[in-house]
């Protein structure tokens, strides 16, 4: 087995920026939050590129620019220009912070209705499947009017434990796909598309009300070829998630992808629609919604599908690789999941409140982030690190794949320790979790949870779980995605 420490490792850039003020001035002339005092916007240390073009050439491939490895760029900016810096990308300046104080002050300074902020990728993306923009764009009373129905059916506990078995049973299925799929090796080939069919039923069950059936069979071409459409518009938002021209490199072959990937979610919409077995589903919760039209009706769940499958998919492989790595930790998950009856295990609630598994759950997010950066955009001014931030700047919070492994906040931050979340005093702001935070908070988080545990409990029942390949991190498709195949080998416990 790989040592963990150097699995861990956070990956520092080689290339060094000149930056207008160091980290130690940066953090050691301005009081930590002087809000009543705060210095001005243009005080806020800046990475000092050339002359007109500025930091533009860090993100070209002159200067071995990987989109997906943008974490580590953030990484260096902050060791060069302190826990907060701006930079001018595009016409515009973002700030990026990271402590624990400025991730408590950003969320605790949003209002009713907080905004991201508007990715013109998605739009397009949107625009290319015939759809109005995704509920993530939107703002103010718009998003309002999207985000109430989904909240209603995602956010509410006992509605989520309510699908809990027959999730449980999905889950019992992958695991005899798993059986049938395994190589001589005992590992699985397209184990990261199986995944996918995988969310794809756990989401069906409280979206459509039933299970369609997929891991049945042998994953067939044209499916895995539909799951391949959501596979790239993740990869196409991550691409343009600070601007430029880096997503028009993807765009060849995007748009007949993703209309396969309509037409065989609408296929499964309308069969289920015609047997009338939605009422109480989301599905049934968002067709009724009156003040949409039919177009944003279905664009909603579109974004819901979509967001629903890759996110937990992503998440899944994660959370097995933090498993494979470290079989200690595999021992006490099997003792947790061995104090529940097994009725307890399909019920949702008992599920929930395993302390073992939400401890590894944020131990394996904040080793291999879920999510890297969390943007907001305010429309009034705030105080971050006491500079002044004016209202419509975009903020990117950086916590959690820049401070994940600071020592002040973690100890011993190379290991993979669960037991540091058992200790109920933590400051709950040491990462945005993997589902960000407040009103605007993922909505899926809690069925996610139960799937992702779900998951992991028949697969420990059932196998050991190891890893034999190069060393994994996280990297960014949009969400936290792992940098290796997710080969994973299943040894049987059960002979
Ligand atoms: C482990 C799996 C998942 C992860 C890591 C994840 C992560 C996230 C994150 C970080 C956000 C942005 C939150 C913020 O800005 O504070 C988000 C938003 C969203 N997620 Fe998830 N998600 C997951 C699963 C799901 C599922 C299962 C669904 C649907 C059932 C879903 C639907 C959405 C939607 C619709 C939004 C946009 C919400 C809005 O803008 O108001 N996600 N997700």
């Amino acid at each position: 087995m790989q040592s963990r420490s150097m699995l861990f490792k956070v990956l520092r850039g080689s290339k060094s920026i000149r930056a207008t003020q160091k980290s130690n001035t940066a953090t050691e002339s301005v009081p930590a939050h002087d809000i009543y005092n705060p210095l001005p916007f243009d005080k806020i240390p800046e990475p000092t590129g050339l002359p007109l073009v500025r930091t533009a050439l860090d993100y070209t491939p002159l200067r071995g620019f990987d989109i997906t490895r943008l974490h580590e760029l953030w990484m260096k900016r902050h060791q060069e220009c302190g826990d907060i810096y701006k930079e001018r990308i595009g016409l515009k300046y973002w700030v990026f912070c990271r402590t624990k104080e400025d991730t408590e002050r950003l969320f605790r300074s949003e209002g009713r209705m907080p905004f991201r902020f508007e990715l013109p990728a998605v739009r397009e993306l949107k625009t290319m499947m015939g759809y109005p923009d995704s509920i993530g764009n939107q703002k103010g009373e718009t998003w309002h009017r999207l985000r109430q129905p989904v909240n209603r059916i995602l956010l509410k506990k006992q509605t989520v434990w309510k699908y809990s078995k027959e999730q449980r049973d999905v889950c019992k299925e992958m695991v005899s796909y798993m059986e049938r799929r395994r190589d001589e090796n005992l590992e699985i080939p397209g184990y990261a598309e199986a995944l996918q069919v995988w969310a794809f039923e756990m989401a069906g069950i409280f979206i459509f009300n039933t299970q369609v059936g997929l891991l049945r069979e042998d994953v067939a071409t044209e499916v895995a070829a539909v799951f391949e459409g959501s596979s790239r518009m993740l990869e196409y938002v991550g691409a343009g998630a600070i601007g430029g021209p880096w997503r028009y490199f993807l765009k060849p072959g995007l748009k007949k992808c993703l209309l396969n990937s309509k037409n065989f979610m609408l296929t499964i919409v309308n069969e289920q629609m015609s047997k009338k077995s939605i009422k109480g589903s989301l599905l049934e919760e968002i067709m009724s919604i009156e003040t949409l039209t039919e177009e944003e009706r279905e664009s909603l769940l579109m974004d819901v599908l979509l967001g629903a499958i890759e996110a937990t998919a992503n998440t899944l492989a994660i959370c097995l690789y933090c498993l494979a790595m470290n079989s200690e930790i595999q021992a006490k998950l099997r003792s947790e999941i061995k104090a529940l009856t097994p009725e307890q295990i399909s019920s949702g609630r008992a599920i929930d409140s395993m302390s073992y598994m939400n401890a590894f759950f944020k131990e394996s997010n904040r080793l291999l982030p879920f999510t890297h950066g969390l943007p907001r955009q305010f429309d009034h001014d705030i105080v971050l690190s006491g500079y002044r931030i004016p209202a419509g700047i975009t903020i990117l919070n950086t916590i959690n794949s820049t401070s994940n492994m600071n020592p002040d906040y973690f100890e011993d931050p190379h290991e993979c320790i669960p037991e540091r979340w058992l200790d109920k005093d933590k400051s709950k702001f040491m990462t945005t979790s993997g589902f960000g935070v407040g009103a605007r908070a993922c909505p899926g988080r809690f069925f996610a949870k139960q799937e992702i545990f779900l998951m992991l409990i028949e697969i420990l029942t059932n196998f050991k779980v190891e890893y034999h390949h190069a060393p994994a991190t996280s990297i960014i498709k949009a969400t936290g995605v792992l940098s290796t195949e997710p080969k994973f080998k299943f040894i049987s416990i059960n002979g």
